[in-house]
């Protein structure tokens, strides 16, 4: 529709209208299949209010919605279509890996792919926006949500979230097959203190900026449809009711322009939070703030009528909300053919699930090899776990998936003719566990390992030990304080590790675990971060060396949960912890642990080798042109094809202010033959470098940055240092 039409129609419409658009209801009040993603609540809206709503989230069904969306549209005074969105996290029906694994493959690329794939199967279902991508930088393994994210960096989350954004939002505009993105949750949610869901966030406004916002900064270019408030405050002000951030931060500096949406239900929470005296406080505050869209809450339901009537909230501001939620149904077309998108892409296709394959093997990071992998495909091994036989491979977030959907390792064992023996070994939790993690316990569930299966095991024998976290033990309302494998695995873990010496252990979780025991008793780790549909051939094709591991940590694993949170860009410090000085008690440390985690952000293993050399830096005129140019060159010095991840990290080498250790800046995925070799070019430009300085203005003058390259966080050399 023409900008013209567009204002004239904001002109038309009633207040109630308006208001209509500002709120978001859970898709049950049409549909009592929808999927229910947060508290809904005692409270019963009036019907009017149902038929006046402006989107609707969690429902599914091309059909059911179309039915739908032809009353709601004959009802409502001016026709205005409903938009129906729901958390599209890490694909539709086609799941692919949590997005944490996707950050381990280093290939935005790819990631973009599985988020165009995802658009296409949520369109053709009648879902037009996701609330995704999650860029929440997370370096608390406690956290359950870190599964989410695109792990503890800054500049990965930005990638990342970028690629995502452009994978849904693509070039396909006019096609119906595009869906808007949402990037969330606005902002610092993952630095809950603790860990601890919903949790107050404490930090700088340096560290804020600099580290937290910085990804939301990054994505804009991908000019995302909608911003999600975060639950939590900052600086003591919860975002939902946070003018200085939505406004100046957000919209003034970052340059948003579309819908700012609550979380579910945060702005009625403003009232539990005790900032808001009632909910008519809180609706005010909100809209006050910016918050265009009201999810879930009663704030704006009930009361903003009120307050635009006895002028408490101006009319202007209504048109200001409602005139972005109208360009964002706008730009999606709906007002031409609200149902474009509706049956246009075939669900699971073959195509899809290549993709969430390849995403998948790549996903997956190879923490220690002593020699063992890749398997022969005829050699006999036993695998083992309660992951052999399961579908639990997806997600809570992954709310369309189906477990019929998904391929077991056994299945997958059986479809490569491997000569595998399975045997479950021990259920996924204990009886306590699926109490407290709210799961029916399977029937018939003994609670302990199984000792035939044990028995089974021989000193010589090969045994691939598949183990991990339950679907339900991440993702929201899924903090943790310790990081242990559930109790029975634990149990099954020791008792095969004492029975042979050829230990192959796959780890499938949703963030980091307490892998101190597993590293040390098995010959080989591979961890799969909830890989997605397509998991269980991954996992397989990679044991038996189909494929080359390439995935590198997004996320540190903590040498336990003491450390946490820990991240390799954490600030200087004074007592700097050195490798020689271990008997000095008087140095930033721990006396019962070390200080580095047990495997690094960036780091990961292949069955090939490289080389990374003649490193340099362009830096003489960096600062007349722009930019500062690093090259290096990587080798592939093994005997099979496979890739390498080059990072690249600054190093503030002096400033007045403390500041992160390093901070990657770039990175380069490349796949190399053996004995091929490429050149790597990165090109930074200079205000990548700035930092907020004593006075909280940005800077980088007469401060040295050093330029490290490398294969990981912990392997890196130094290209140069360059000054401005
Ligand atoms: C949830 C989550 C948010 C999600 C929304 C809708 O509480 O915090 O990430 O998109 O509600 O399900």
């Amino acid at each position: 529709m023409e900008k013209g039409a567009l204002q004239q129609l904001l002109s038309q419409m009633s207040l109630r209208e308006k208001i209509g658009q500002m709120i978001q209801l859970t898709g049950a009040c049409f549909d009592e299949e929808a999927v229910l993603t947060g508290e809904t609540g005692t409270d019963q809206l009036p019907e009017e209010a149902v038929w006046m709503a402006g989107s609707v989230l969690g429902m599914i069904g091309g059909e059911k919605i179309r039915e739908i969306q032809k009353v709601y549209m004959e009802k409502h005074p001016h026709h205005i279509p409903l938009l129906f969105m729901a958390d599209v996290i890490h694909g539709c029906r086609t799941i692919f890996p949590i997005p944490l694994a996707q950050a381990c493959s280093f290939h935005p690329q790819l990631v973009q792919e599985g988020a165009a794939v995802a658009a296409g199967e949520a369109s053709s279902e009648g879902i037009r926006a996701s609330f995704s991508p999650m860029i929440d930088v997370s370096k608390d393994a406690r956290w359950g949500r870190i599964m989410e994210s695109f792990g503890e960096d800054p500049y990965l989350n930005g990638v990342m979230g970028t690629a995502m954004l452009n994978g849904y939002q693509g070039d396909r505009s006019g096609t119906g097959t595009e869906i808007a993105g949402c990037l969330k949750h606005f902002a610092g949610y993952g630095a809950v203190s603790a860990g601890r869901e919903y949790n107050d966030v404490e930090m700088s406004q340096r560290t804020f900026l600099e580290q937290y916002v910085r990804p939301f900064r990054m994505a804009m270019q991908a000019k995302p449809a909608m911003v999600m408030t975060a639950f939590t405050a900052i600086d003591r002000k919860p975002v939902s009711a946070n003018r200085q951030l939505l406004h100046q931060l957000l919209r003034s500096q970052l340059g948003f322009e579309g819908v700012v949406i609550s979380d579910w239900g945060s702005i009625g929470q403003l009232e539990e939070q005790r900032v808001a005296t009632d909910q008519k406080e809180a609706a005010r505050m909100a809209a006050d703030a910016g918050v265009d869209i009201d999810m879930m809450s009663p704030a704006y339901v009930h009361w903003l009528e009120e307050l635009v009537e006895e002028g408490t909230v101006a009319m202007e501001q209504i048109d200001a909300c409602v005139w972005n939620i109208l360009k964002m149904k706008n730009r999606l077309g709906l007002f031409e053919d609200p149902f474009a998108g509706i049956g246009k892409s075939q669900i699971l296709s073959e195509e899809s699930r290549t993709v969430a394959y390849t995403l998948a093997c790549e996903s997956c990071v190879l923490l220690k090899n002593d020699q063992i992998l890749p398997l022969d495909q005829n050699q006999k091994v036993l695998w083992a776990g309660p992951y052999v036989d399961s579908p639990q491979l997806l997600s809570r977030w992954a709310i369309f998936g189906r477990h019929s959907d998904v391929n077991t390792i056994e299945a997958a064992l059986k479809e490569t003719g491997a000569q595998a023996e399975c045997l479950q070994g021990c259920e996924m939790l204990s009886q306590e566990e699926c109490r407290m993690w709210q799961v029916r316990e399977p029937s018939g569930a003994s609670g302990g390992i199984r000792l035939e299966d044990v028995a089974k095991i021989q000193r010589d024998d090969t045994v691939v030990l598949v183990l991990g976290e339950h679907e339900s033990q991440s993702g929201e309302a899924a903090s943790r304080a310790f990081l242990d494998l559930p109790a029975p695995q634990q149990e099954l873990f020791e008792a095969v590790a004492q029975r042979t010496d050829n230990l192959i252990t796959v780890i499938i979780a949703g963030r980091p675990l307490d892998l101190r025991a597993v590293t040390e008793k098995s010959r080989a780790v591979l961890l799969a971060f909830r890989p997605g549909t397509m998991g269980a051939k991954a996992i397989t094709s990679l044991v038996y060396g189909k494929e080359n591991p390439s995935g590198k940590l997004a996320v540190s694993i903590p040498y336990c949960v003491g450390q946490a949170p820990v991240s390799y860009w954490d600030m200087t410090t004074g007592h700097a912890m050195s490798q020689q000085e271990t008997d000095n008690r008087y140095r930033s440390r721990y006396m019962d642990i070390p200080n580095k985690p047990l495997y690094s952000f960036g780091y990961g293993l292949s069955y090939t080798q490289f080389e990374i050399s003649d490193l340099r830096i362009g830096k003489e005129k960096a600062k007349d042109d722009g930019k500062v140019s690093v090259w290096c060159k990587v080798k592939n010095i093994g005997q099979r094809a496979g890739a390498e991840v080059v990072q690249c990290y600054i190093q503030t080498l002096f400033a007045a202010i403390v500041r992160p250790e390093k901070e990657l800046i770039r990175f380069q995925k490349v796949f190399l033959e053996p004995e091929e070799e490429a050149e790597v070019e990165f090109s930074i430009r200079v205000e990548e470098f700035l930092y907020y300085d004593e006075k909280m203005h940005l800077t980088y003058t007469n401060t040295p940055f050093q330029i490290l390259v490398g294969n990981s966080s912990e392997c890196v050399r130094t290209a140069g240092v360059v000054q401005f």
